[in-house]
């Protein structure tokens, strides 16, 4: 079947809440088949209860028929840990969702530059690492990022950045690297709108629009913990009621994970230079405990159920 937006086949890289959701949307909203790869098989089996307990919840409020679950769960193909980067050969485009970390991209974006073909969009879900960066490690070695073939490689990376939990939130950011061509910018945004969403587009800026200005937001409301001016539940209160946000902010920092903010924050920081970004002692040390929020039980609040 041919799909208005172009993407016949959409890989996604990382089973955790984020490329969950994205292979979520492909598939029952923009109606495309996803191939799912993560290197940790536990990982895509808890990825996977997750898309049915979502899509069986989906039909029991009526949102979607019983067909549609199943058509668009059949869409999704785990590519096998044999396979690898290899089962991602043939995809019109993949989007990147694996943990915060430059080095593991960059590793990434050089093995699907040499697995991939060379049409396909290859997007990064990052919520603060530069694309322009990561654009750079799809040139091959003995590539040159002058030469015509280097210049194609990178030009076809671009920053698709949903938001948590993707079901819900209507919003991607769209990132352009400085390599960026205008046709990787406009397929990107027509896949994108197929999966439900509106798009806004930032510029290759550390944080981009979105955490640029979320996260001192976040960081300053620990800070604020730190220094014993509220309780941690009067600092979400406070927010939640006094300024309608659907989460406080500590509540909103355990839902994304507390280590991602962490790395989000030191991203801003190491980026611009300014203090104004240091992350806040206590969020460093929460992360140095392993309390990362609700992904894993413990954050600011608890949560038995994770
Ligand atoms: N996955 C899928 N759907 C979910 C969900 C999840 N994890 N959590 C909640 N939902 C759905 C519910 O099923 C419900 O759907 P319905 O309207 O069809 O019944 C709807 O969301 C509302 O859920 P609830 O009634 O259970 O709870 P709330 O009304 O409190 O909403 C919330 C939950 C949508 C998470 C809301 O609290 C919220 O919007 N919080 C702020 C989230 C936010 O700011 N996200 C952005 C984070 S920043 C980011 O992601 C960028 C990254 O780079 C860091």
């Amino acid at each position: 079947m041919s799909l208005a937006h172009g993407i016949r086949t959409l890989g996604v890289l990382g089973s955790g809440q984020m490329g969950l959701g994205i292979a979520y949307v492909a598939a029952l909203r923009a109606k495309t088949p996803v191939l799912l790869y993560d290197r940790s098989t536990e990982q895509v089996d808890k990825g996977l209860k997750l898309m049915d307990k979502l899509l069986a919840k989906d039909v029991s409020k009526g949102k979607i028929q019983d067909v549609e679950a199943k058509e668009a769960r059949e869409r999704i193909t785990v590519v096998s840990q044999e396979q690898g980067m290899k089962g991602l050969r043939d995809v019109d485009m993949v989007v990147e969702a694996v943990s915060e970390n430059l080095s593991l991209k960059q590793k990434i974006f050089s093995s699907l530059s040499a697995e991939c073909r060379p049409d396909a969009i290859l997007a990064s879900n990052t919520s603060s690492i530069s694309i322009t960066k990561i654009a750079a490690s799809t040139i091959l070695e003995g590539q040159s990022a002058a030469s015509e073939s280097g210049k194609q490689s990178a030009a076809r990376v671009v920053g698709l950045h949903f938001f948590n939990p993707v079901p819900v939130m209507k919003l991607v950011e769209l990132i352009s690297a400085l390599q960026t061509s205008e046709d990787t910018l406009n397929r990107a945004k027509a896949f994108a709108v197929a999966c439900g969403k509106e798009v806004t587009v930032s510029k290759d800026v550390p944080g981009f629009v979105s955490n640029a200005l979320l996260m001192p937001f976040i960081n300053e409301a620990i800070m604020w913990l730190e220094k014993g001016v509220a309780t941690k539940e009067d600092i979400d209160k406070t927010l939640k009621l006094g300024m309608n946000h659907p989460m406080g902010p500590l509540q909103l920092a355990d839902f994304i994970g507390l280590d991602t903010c962490l790395a989000i924050q030191q991203t801003l920081y190491q980026g611009t230079g300014d203090s104004k970004y240091r992350p806040s002692v206590l969020l460093e040390r929460m992360v140095d405990a392993q309390w990362y929020g609700r992904k894993n039980g413990k954050g600011f609040y608890e949560y038995p159920d994770a």
